[in-house]
């Protein structure tokens, strides 16, 4: 069963189609870059694939839960790092992560464990006391995607994860994000999709490639396709973002 199956996802906001009729499927385990320039609708789709955003055509199976029929195991099944992760600034590390735990259903007596899992995961011991306004933006980061985590969801949804960081926390959040795709121990090897304008990041941590442009999919190859005989990602995507517009600037004419 696929991780993620999307099948011919639309979002409409009034006359604006946001997201086009896409398709594709994550197979468990599978790391994911979702790509596209600024406006091509990835933020949109992956509020669809948390069901956050209900979609206007089409459906979102987690896990084989359909997102809209059976929304809680769905949500359950995903661990989602927005745009804006949700942080409460005044509560601490720790108690932030309890908190989560408890909203996303995990058992009280597995709520411990499950917040010092994902302390020591996402590099947090060292500030599990601390309260969230006083970290860093990178510490801040990490607690945005400890939250993801927490649950121990089969399947991630990392919204841009390192925008707005600086070249040493973005390497530090990526080398974190490849250490979180590896398996915990005793589970499966992580699915994740996460969406970014960094190229070397794909090209370090993802297995596979999705490209959308204007709400329409682009591409969807594995990197090692894509990046054969030496090619450059970046000559890859200037190459369909370029021919799409091309294309539809001849339509319009
Ligand atoms: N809530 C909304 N209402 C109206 N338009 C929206 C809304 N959210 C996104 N859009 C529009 O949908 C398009 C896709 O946006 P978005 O999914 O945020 O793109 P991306 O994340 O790829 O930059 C953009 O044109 C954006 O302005
Ligand atoms: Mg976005």
């Amino acid at each position: 069963m696929p991780a993620i199956e999307v099948h011919k996802l639309s979002k409409r906001f009034g006359s604006l189609v946001a997201v086009d009729g896409i398709s594709f499927s994550v197979e468990p385990g599978e790391v994911v870059g979702f790509l596209g320039p600024n406006g091509a609708g990835k933020t949109t789709t992956m509020r669809m694939l948390t069901g956050y955003l209900p979609p206007s055509d089409g459906s979102v199976r987690i896990d084989g839960h359909d997102t809209f029929r059976d929304s809680l195991s769905a949500r359950r099944a995903i661990g989602y790092l927005p745009e804006t992760p949700p942080l409460y600034p005044e509560m601490t590390v720790a108690g932030y992560l309890r908190y989560v735990t408890a909203i996303k259903g995990v058992a009280r007596g597995e709520r411990r464990d499950a917040v010092d899992r994902a302390l020591s995961r996402c590099g947090l011991e060292a500030v599990e006391r601390r309260v969230i306004a006083t970290l860093s933006k990178g510490y801040r980061q990490r607690v945005g995607l400890a939250q993801a985590i927490v649950h121990a969801p089969p399947v991630l949804v990392l919204d841009e994860p390192t925008v707005g960081l600086d070249p040493i926390q973005i390497r530090e959040i990526r080398d974190l994000i490849g250490q979180l795709a590896e398996p915990a121990e005793g589970s499966k090897r992580q699915t994740v999709i996460l969406s970014t304008h960094i190229l070397t990041e794909v090209e370090a941590i993802c297995d596979r490639v999705i490209l959308i442009d204007s709400g329409v999919l682009a591409m969807d190859e594995p990197l090692a396709q894509l990046t054969a005989g030496g090619r450059r990602l970046e000559e890859v995507f200037a190459q369909v973002t370029s021919g799409d517009r091309a294309a539809r600037a001849g339509e319009a004419g």
